[in-house]
């Protein structure tokens, strides 16, 4: 359940949104800002959900009231299935533009000079129908596996992915840093330039924290509630963090380098994935095609595994919600989830450019969604469950959940106690209103 748990938080969110937002906002002090809040803030909070889905060894939603004893705290499970199911849905077009890339890739359909290449992305995504059956397909590739129970579906599917996801990337890390012009990207990632730093990277790296990491809408709460009761839980999260922020790293010293080594821009928003780099490939691999060709294939292939971990885990969450609160099949909770997500991934990929008007506050769906989900609900998911773990739940539980009933030494209690109380709840506060400009 640890490697299915690190299956979670190792996804898009790491090879598509770490990249791009990074590149947007300036680099390498965008990545320390965001290494520090998946350390400070993270981590405590993954403990948070860790402890609250372990002691109640349920779904989401009847796990805060169960543990609490008040229905005010349900609210947080239910934002956290609101928000998995929103993020599943416009997750799932993503995903599907990866399948949609990962077939181009194997049968040559992508490569050409740059302006073909951003021509593709766009005549593909604006399509009405092509993005939308890819995005179904996956979707259904992800009830499939839910619907086989958490044994049989999520842990095999967790054993044989993310080692295979691990290799995969190293390859081509090696690959893009031996580009030559390669060391201008890698200064890219590694050099801070704190003048670029403005509110808005500080609201976007706390959001890219918690979307990278699964936190905040229940994710881990409901993965933890199958965890064994030896399983220590503060070094659990630490291991997913680090793994997390190792593999966004590692996809960053992908991407960068091989764009800077064909010019192209690191700014250039979520399609930095999609239109450049099939041009990175074919332009830093054209005097060996076939090996251009193999990477591009393992690129797509490597994405579309570390995508299927993650929406399995968002999937979960719903999944189990209907299955235990409505007292339905598991196979039938997974259909009213599918059906759900199917709805907003479809509005989501219809806002990209097939329908006009598809649109809230001058973004298109998919990025409006995208941006609501991970930096307001799942911020504030996270802010609540920090609170009820520190103030609400009785002490001898959250006691007996970072000790293992007593077995360990409780060095982390008081720490993690402090974390959950005072320190993240006000940081969180403290960036959404400074965001707001109340402060
Ligand atoms: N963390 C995953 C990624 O980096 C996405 C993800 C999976 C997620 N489960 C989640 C995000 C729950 C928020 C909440 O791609």
């Amino acid at each position: 359940m640890i490697l299915a748990t690190a299956g979670s938080a190792v996804g898009l969110g790491n090879i598509w949104r770490f990249p791009y937002t990074a590149g947007e906002n300036g680099g390498a002090a965008f990545i320390l800002i965001n290494l520090a809040f998946v350390f400070l803030i993270g981590v405590p909070a993954m403990v948070a959900e860790f402890v609250v889905g372990r002691s109640a060894r349920t779904n989401a939603a009847r796990a805060y009231r169960t543990s609490g004893g008040s229905s005010v705290w349900t609210v947080t499970g239910y934002i956290g299935i609101l928000a998995s199911t929103i993020i599943l849905g416009f997750y799932s077009v993503v995903a599907g533009w990866c399948l949609q890339y990962l077939y181009a890739a194997i049968v040559g359909d992508v490569t050409g000079d740059s302006a073909y290449v951003a021509r593709y992305f766009s005549e593909f995504s604006s399509k009405p129908f092509l993005p939308i059956c890819w995005a179904l397909l996956f979707l259904f590739l992800t009830h499939l596996v839910v619907r086989r129970g958490v044994r049989h579906g999520i842990e095999r599917a967790a054993k044989l992915m993310m080692p295979a996801l691990f290799v995969l990337l190293l390859i081509l890390v090696i690959a893009s840093c031996s580009l030559p012009g390669a060391s201008e990207g890698i200064t890219f990632l590694f050099h801070p330039d704190f003048s670029k730093v403005t509110t808005t990277t500080l609201f976007e790296a706390m959001g890219q924290a918690f979307f990278s990491l699964s936190l905040g809408c229940c994710c881990l709460c409901t993965y933890a509630s199958y965890f064994s009761r030896k399983e220590h839980l503060v070094r659990s999260a630490a291991q997913v963090a680090i793994i997390d922020a190792l593999v966004a790293i590692l996809a960053g010293l992908m991407i960068f380098p091989a764009a800077f080594a064909v010019g192209v821009q690191p700014d250039s928003g979520p399609s930095l994935v999609f239109i450049t780099l099939p041009n990175v490939f074919h332009q830093a691999f054209s005097s060996v095609p076939v090996v251009g060709h193999v990477i591009s294939i393992l690129f797509y292939a490597l994405l579309t595994l570390a995508a299927l971990t993650s929406t399995i885990s968002m999937h979960e969450i719903g999944t189990a919600f209907v299955h235990e609160e409505f007292k339905t099949t598991r196979g039938k909770g997974a259909w009213i989830i599918t059906g759900v997500c199917a709805v907003i991934g479809v509005l989501s990929s219809l806002s990209m450019g097939a329908v006009d008007g598809l649109t809230v506050g001058g973004k298109n769906l998919l990025d409006f969604f995208d941006d609501f989900t991970s930096q307001i609900l799942l911020p504030v998911g996270g802010m609540l469950t920090c609170l009820y773990v520190g103030w609400r739940m009785p002490k001898k539980v959250v006691r007996n959940e970072l000790t293992n009933d007593g077995t360990l030494h409780g060095r982390f209690y008081g720490i993690f106690l402090v974390a959950v109380r005072y320190v993240c709840p006000s940081f969180i506060l403290i960036i959404f209103l400074h965001q707001s400009g109340l402060i």
